[in-house]
């Protein structure tokens, strides 16, 4: 049975989503549960993008030692040697090259004539391999590259020292079959190819990026590039978790394996949904809201029966603990804390006392308090939020004919501050009076959501915010079952992680 490596590049195709990108802290945080879940290869980051992803790459060198970090880099000796730069510390350090081979991006993009893009091959990975014994080429747009000139490259690349070939579907055009033959074609046409690892990176434009991965892996390949809920460039990368259970599920049909450790796949994907403020999807395979829910009475009925007549995978394969405790306000610290831990949360002892505060506070508001509910508490906790200013009360004065205003108190240090503003309803007049008193650099407000956490009329609230500062994005969130009082909190954690 073959190992299939799994590639993570949630940290760095992932972050390429619109409105996805990542603060160093948030970074290290999905890195480590990425380690955990064991994947093989973390691509951390473009380190010549930004000082920010140079600087995220590092610390995540610091930090992980399980995994092979990854950096890209454009094929030009500047980004290499960033590249490089940002993987001194790595344990096992690889640079991942690039350089698009399909006739239409060579002519209009890179405007070089396809020899040139040959040597350029040649003379990058003898460059990268200078530095690392790891380098992984990329033949950018793959599948849209005639068969013939992309197998001339991969075998450019592999003289030069290449160790992976990496085959992208760039822009989520090819079909399963094409995937097939374009595999095969290049292990029987690319000299020493059976000496090195042949990768996939298929994104997801026609809904085809997980299937694509799963077909080349049957015709060979040995390593899959994925992200985490298949987040990524426009519709996104094949999606980790996809990838993962669908080797899994139907192992004896792939005849293959991976080293995931899938009862983290939970938990890493509501991290990484609750660290980019987006919410979970009802309907995403494996790891939506939905994904274990059977509405339909025949299905119940088939259910309770035997699981298996609609089950074809469990709950508890990807970390998903079923509860059979209620909470309530009577509930202990110590039950608390145990579901958190088989929800995947292992927090410190300051972060369960703060949490457990907190539950108390909602207990006293909500009679039943769910998962949903004790992972929304938690999610907030798993990184150090900053709170140089904290709520202390508020009054909102609003209706249809009266004009919305709100007054604020904050605390900071020792201090109270307190200040009044008008606005275009409560949350309008909250956030104008927190401005005057939270001394932030320019910002916008640039979106504003409010979900429910659960159902019902004591339903705990949660309100995200992104807050634009320059070329800098930054969440808040606030949780309540007071919305205006989660508007207000959102608010000012975003102000305080700009801060
Ligand atoms: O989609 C793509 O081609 C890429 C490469 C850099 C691997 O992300
Ligand atoms: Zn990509």
């Amino acid at each position: 049975m073959r190992t299939i490596k799994i590639f993570d590049t949630t940290l760095r195709d992932g972050e390429q989503a619109p409105s996805c990108s990542m603060h160093m802290n948030e970074k290290i945080e999905i890195a480590l549960a990425l380690e955990r879940l064991r994947v093989d290869v973390i691509e951390a980051g473009f380190a010549i993008a930004s000082q920010g992803d140079f600087e995220s790459i590092q610390k995540i060198c610091e930090v992980v030692k399980d995994s092979t970090v990854c950096s890209l880099a454009r094929a030009v000796p500047k980004d290499i040697d960033a590249a490089y730069e940002s993987l001194r510390g790595a344990k096992n350090g690889r640079i991942h090259t690039f350089l698009a081979t399909s006739p239409i991006h060579m002519q209009y993009k890179l405007k070089m004539t396809p020899e040139k893009v040959l040597s350029t091959i040649d003379e990058m990975v003898r460059y990268a391999r200078n530095y690392l014994p790891e380098v992984e080429f990329s033949a950018e747009d793959a599948m849209r590259s005639e068969k013939e000139f992309l197998a001339r490259a991969l075998e450019t690349a592999i003289a030069a020292g290449a160790t992976v070939v990496n085959v992208p579907d760039t822009v989520g055009y090819a079909t399963p079959a094409e995937m097939i033959e374009m595999i095969k074609y290049l292990q029987n046409n690319v000299r020493g190819i059976e000496n090195v690892t042949i990768s996939v990176h298929c994104h997801n434009d026609l809904g085809l990026g997980v299937a694509n991965s799963l077909a080349a892996v049957m015709a060979g390949a040995g390593q899959v590039e994925c992200t985490v809920n298949g987040l990524g460039e426009r519709a996104g990368n094949a999606a980790m978790e996809e990838v993962v259970m669908g080797l899994r599920t139907r192992r004896s049909y792939y005849d293959c394996e991976t080293n995931i450790d899938a009862t983290q796949i939970y938990r890493t994907s509501r991290l990484v949904y609750n660290l980019l403020g987006l919410p979970t999807p009802i309907n995403k395979a494996i790891v939506g809201t939905n994904a274990f829910a059977h509405e339909a009475g025949i299905h119940q009925h088939g259910v309770l029966a035997n699981r298996e007549t609609y089950e074809i995978l469990t709950p508890q394969s990807i970390g998903l603990m079923k509860n059979s405790m209620v909470f309530g306000k009577h509930s202990g610290r110590h039950a608390v804390e145990q579901r958190l831990n088989e929800l995947g949360y292992k927090l410190s002892k300051n972060a369960v006392d703060d949490l457990f505060k907190r539950f108390k506070q909602l207990a006293d508001k909500k009679k039943v308090i769910t998962d949903q509910d004790l992972e929304a508490l938690a999610g907030r906790k798993i990184l150090k939020e900053p709170d140089f200013f904290k709520l202390d009360r508020f009054t909102v004065n609003c209706g249809n004919h009266v004009t919305s205003s709100a007054v604020i108190r904050l605390q900071h240090n020792d201090k109270l501050l307190e200040e009044v503003a008008i606005g275009d309803g409560p949350v309008d007049a909250a956030y104008k009076a927190i401005d005057k008193m939270i001394p932030a650099p320019p910002h916008i407000l640039e979106d504003y959501s409010i979900n429910s956490v659960t159902e019902g009329n004591d339903a705990l609230g949660e309100v995200i915010v992104k807050i634009k500062c320059g070329d800098k994005n930054v969440i808040g969130r606030g949780l309540s079952t007071d919305v205006i009082e989660a508007s207000i909190m959102a608010y000012i954690n975003g102000l305080n992680r700009l801060l």
